[in-house]
């Protein structure tokens, strides 16, 4: 699928997201290096560290957010409505067309 990641320096990405690898959006951002090494997914995609924080900007409807998820975004920086931990939502047929924005760095 194809999903449009802006970066934190505000320069818009159309890349191409497996389906079929169980892969998640802090991933996908960390295969096309959209964010420096270290800067995203510190906690190895535990939802424990919000690194992976991203905006939602598309009209997709992603699924609930677990205990986990709400919580550590509870607690985050910068969270707003629209708000969602990038190793929480995985590549799925549904979101392509996609787009989101990587929220400023912890
Ligand atoms: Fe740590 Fe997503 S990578 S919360």
């Amino acid at each position: 699928i194809k999903i449009t990641i802006i970066d934190r320096e505000g320069v818009k990405h159309n890349v191409d997201a497996p389906t079929d690898m169980n892969m998640n959006l802090m991933e996908i951002v960390r295969s096309y290096e959209l964010a420096p090494e270290g800067t995203i997914g510190i906690c190895g995609g535990m939802a424990m560290c919000a690194s992976c924080q991203c905006y939602v900007l598309s009209d997709h409807e992603l699924p609930e957010m677990s205990y986990d998820e709400d919580l550590m975004l509870s607690e985050a920086f910068n969270v707003r409505d629209n708000s969602r931990l990038g190793c929480q939502i995985f590549i799925r047929e549904e979101l392509d067309g996609l787009e989101v924005e990587l929220a400023p760095e912890v």
